[in-house]
């Protein structure tokens, strides 16, 4: 049995931050203390991402520097967790022979059995076993929450590797998680993210009674002390009436859809099996615009999938165009091991053209955000103010119901809601100052 302390790095989305956070929970219920550094842990603990290439030799890197520690102090143990160790679960420990426990994202709860137990032999677990949400929280949560609604996807996007790494979905209860988010209404959060990796399909496997992701909104919208509602990331075959009308009546809902495009292009959007096509998409936004007009709309777009043509990504340009995206997340093709389209290998596109069309692509998407930014110009606008600027420490950092980051000049603590004028606006962020009356307000009280 080993104790002391742990350091964790976490890699990949916000669902793994959401796991680290409840890992890091179990092993302070077990006395574990952090470590500043890696090189003072006597736990280092990695959990990983596979969606690209560029994640996987990133956390590589990182695992040489593990394995340097353990060379110096051999008692150290070194923990691999998350879709990287799933999708390696056959290879991890004969490759990485280093490596004393590892563990798939649905596992990490096995943590605390390998811990209490005697064994020296390295030890895997990937089994789905239960959700991390089950683990401990850990204490001084803050103002903002990740709240994971479901696990696992049941689509088959032909080139994501999430299908294999998380398993099928499975959703939680209703009453659990309006549990979970009444409870950490009453540690002091105020802003909640539902997490899921196709949140909108969420409470379709429930039984006996089958839920849909409107109704859990509305749920999570009466939490009393819940002031803002996001979620991430839906998927647009799912993205129905009920669940764009709830951003319009909901309160707390914030006015921002991720709506991941991946190609403008129908025929690229069926061998990328996305199951909507280019018109659906748009229809999609058009409802969005048309209920909730001043809805931020961002999304994920992949450049250079296996048989992508210049007529192909001339249609991704187009609909860039068209929608006009607060913001973009852009990806060059990464072909991973197990998916379907790792397969395409005779239409791989060049990776020259694929640069060079990602480099057309940012530019209509800067240029886009930052027109769309213009749109809050002379307006005040609700800020949740999240700490203060890296810059200039004498300014506030914020962020609007809109997603965005806002700088400014005011007086609040992490989770205020304050009111911004804007005085200035980029595709990256907004700049602005408190109104005066209200600071003068806040500093009275
Ligand atoms: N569940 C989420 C996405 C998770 S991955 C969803 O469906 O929206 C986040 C983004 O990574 C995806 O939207 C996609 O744009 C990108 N991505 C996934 N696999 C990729 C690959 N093999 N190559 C390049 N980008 C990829
Ligand atoms: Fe991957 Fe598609 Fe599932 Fe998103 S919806 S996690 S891209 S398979
Ligand atoms: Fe990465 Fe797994 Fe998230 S592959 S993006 S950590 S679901």
């Amino acid at each position: 049995m080993v104790t002391g302390r742990y350091h964790v790095t976490t890699f990949g989305c916000q669902m793994n931050a959401h796991d680290s956070g409840r890992i890091e929970g179990l092993l302070e219920s077990l006395g574990y203390l952090p470590a500043p550094k890696r090189d003072e842990a006597d736990l280092i603990l990695f959990n990983t991402c596979s969606i690209r290439e560029a994640a996987d030799s990133r956390f590589v890197a990182h695992l040489m520097e593990a394995r340097a520690v353990k060379r110096r102090r051999p008692e150290t143990v070194i923990g691999v967790g998350g879709c990287w160790a799933q999708s390696m679960k056959d290879e991890i420990f004969a490759d990485y022979p280093f490596v004393d426990v590892a563990f798939g994202p649905g596992q990490a709860g096995k943590l605390a059995e390998f811990l209490a137990s005697d064994s020296i032999g390295a030890q895997g677990y990937f089994e789905f076993e239960s959700f991390t949400a089950d683990l401990p929280m850990k204490a001084g949560q803050g103002h903002h929450a990740w709240v994971q609604i479901s696990v696992g996807c049941n689509c088959r996007c032909s080139y994501c590797i999430v299908p294999t790494t998380r398993g099928r979905e499975v959703s939680r209860s209703l009453d659990e998680l309006t549990g979970e988010i009444q409870d950490l209404a009453a540690r002091g959060v105020v802003e909640v993210t539902l997490l899921g990796q196709n949140v909108n399909a969420w409470g379709r496997d429930l039984r006996p009674q089958r839920s849909s992701f409107s109704e859990l909104l509305s749920c999570v919208d009466s939490v009393e002390g819940i002031e803002r509602v996001r979620y991430t990331s839906p998927h647009p075959k799912d993205m129905r009436e009920d669940v764009i009308e709830a951003h319009a009546s909901l309160p707390s809902v914030c006015e921002h859809i991720h709506l991941p495009l991946q190609s403008g292009s129908s025929r690229i959007l069926k061998r990328m099996r996305r199951t909507y096509d280019r018109s659906r998409y748009m229809d999609r936004v058009a409802m969005i615009r048309e209920r909730v007009p001043d809805c931020a709309i961002t999304t994920d777009i992949i450049v250079g999938f296996p048989g992508e043509t210049d007529e192909d990504f001339a249609e991704t340009l187009e609909v860039a165009e068209e929608v006009g995206f607060d913001g973009a997340f852009t990806f060059i093709f990464s072909p991973r091991r197990g998916t379907e389209a790792a397969e395409m290998s005779d239409a791989f596109v060049d990776h020259d053209v694929a640069r060079k069309r990602m480099d057309r692509l940012l530019e209509v998407v800067r240029r886009r955000g930052s027109e769309r930014a213009q749109r809050f110009l002379g307006r005040d606008l609700e800020v949740m103010v999240e700490g203060t600027s890296r810059e200039d420490p004498a300014r506030l950092r914020g962020r609007t119901r809109h997603n965005r980051n806002v700088y400014f000049d005011g007086i609040g603590a992490p989770g205020d809601l304050v009111e911004v004028s804007i005085t200035g606006a980029t595709s990256q962020s907004l700049t602005g100052e408190m109104a005066l009356a209200a600071a003068a307000q806040r500093l009275s009280r």
